[in-house]
């Protein structure tokens, strides 16, 4: 049996996904395909690593050591080639506290930062939520895949009050690489308006179907210079709860101010067992993580060929990256609400609604399909019920 098969019971471990999906959904009985963790436990050598820490038995405050600094070091060069250095590296208790820092560092309230829509709802609230703007460059969909509109985009950069870019390399929602060339356009606009650029590269490590991912500080010095890299082994490792992401910024001011503010919010390190999780992940954790790779792979190709099968009117965004799919459902031509109540009330299913993620996101939902097989399937024969 594939390790990833294995079915493992998460209620009742205060699970956001398992436990609170009736306060949030509203109905029992649910199967939960929405919020990015997988069901999947973390790698042998992550566990043992944690095992014996707990062991040791004591847990006063802890830092992230040269050790944690090298292990970050080797495995943003041997999975993107990006050749860093550990003191560029600051850490944070995740991807979006980092998204929330970098407005209070680098903008002031009034400013704007642009953005792409769809994309993981955080991207709003973190700059809505600061006092400071949202403009959204709004992907456009073209066969089937999102495209940048780089005449808006050009346009809402070059914008008095514009002040930062939020990228998310690989997209969420839809799973979607950005190629070097669009790379090259971002950064060069980027440039050109003096914008800085915060990438969430949270979703890096878990490239499908031979895709590639380039970091955008990776491209050049001048470009890593004014950029904000956001990585973290919570995803690819199945870590979130522990709590540990590691913030590159390569140049000496924009550290210092990103720096300041964190501290200013009383933020001093990270937990001891995120830091012992985090580097014995990315030291340890690519023989689980190719694993990985290849049933997330064989889930995509199976719920491709479900859907296609069953329920041809919903088109399936096939991911190039990450284990969260996108589903076109406007060809059932319902309401945003009715895609919602049917698939709680009769399907027994809660997914995330496409327009969380924004206007252009009305229509679609989100599955998380890190899960074993058996419940995927579950998963798809409900989604079936409900529209059936
Ligand atoms: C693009 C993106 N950024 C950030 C996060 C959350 O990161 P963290 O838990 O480190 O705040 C997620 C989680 O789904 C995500 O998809």
């Amino acid at each position: 049996m594939n390790r990833f098969d294995a079915l493992v019971e998460r209620k009742m471990t205060n699970s956001v996904k398992w436990d609170l999906t009736k306060e949030i959904f509203g109905y029992d009985e649910l199967l939960p395909m929405w919020v990015a963790d997988m069901d999947f436990p973390s790698p042998d050598e992550v566990l043992k690593a944690l095992h014996e820490r707990v062991n040791h038995g004591v847990f006063g405050y802890t830092i992230p050591s040269e050790s944690t600094g090298r292990a970050i070091q080797q495995w943003v060069n041997q999975r993107h080639n990006w050749k860093t250095d550990p003191k560029s590296y600051v850490y944070s208790s995740g991807v979006v506290a980092a998204l929330s820092t970098s407005v209070l560092a680098y903008t002031e309230p009034g400013d704007q930062v642009v953005v792409q829509p769809p994309v993981y709802y955080p991207f709003f609230d973190t700059v809505e939520k600061n006092n400071r703007v949202v403009l959204g460059n709004e992907l456009l969909l073209e066969n089937g895949r999102y495209e940048i509109d780089f005449d808006d985009l050009g346009k809402k950069l070059a914008e008095k009050k514009t002040k930062l870019f939020f990228l998310c390399n690989p997209q969420n929602p839809s799973g979607r690489v950005w190629r070097r060339e669009e790379l090259e356009r971002i950064a060069e606009l980027c440039i050109k308006h003096d914008v800085l650029i915060i990438s969430d590269e949270i979703h890096s490590d878990l490239l499908l179907f031979g895709n590639k991912h380039i970091p955008i500080a990776y491209l050049s010095e001048e470009l890593a210079q004014r950029s904000i890299t956001c990585i973290s082994p919570s995803k690819t490792f199945n870590i979130a709860g522990l709590q540990a992401a590691a913030i590159i910024i390569p140049n000496d001011s924009l550290r210092r101010k990103y720096n300041e503010i964190q501290s200013s919010q009383g933020f001093f390190t990270l937990n001891t067992l995120g830091i012992v999780a985090m580097e014995a992940a990315y030291s340890y954790g690519e023989g689980w993580l190719n694993e990985l790779l290849s049933y997330l792979e064989e889930n995509v190709t199976f719920l491709t060929a479900y859907l296609q099968e069953k329920l041809p009117a919903v088109k399936v965004m096939v991911p190039e990256s990450t284990y969260l799919v996108w589903l076109d459902a406007s060809g059932l031509n319902l309401e945003d609400n009715e895609l919602k109540r049917l698939l709680l009330q009769k399907g027994k299913l809660a997914l995330e609604q496409g327009s969380k993620y924004g206007k252009n996101g009305a229509g679609f939902l989100r599955m998380n399909i890190a899960c074993p097989r058996s419940t995927l399937e579950e998963g798809l024969k409900r989604f079936v019920v409900a529209f059936s």
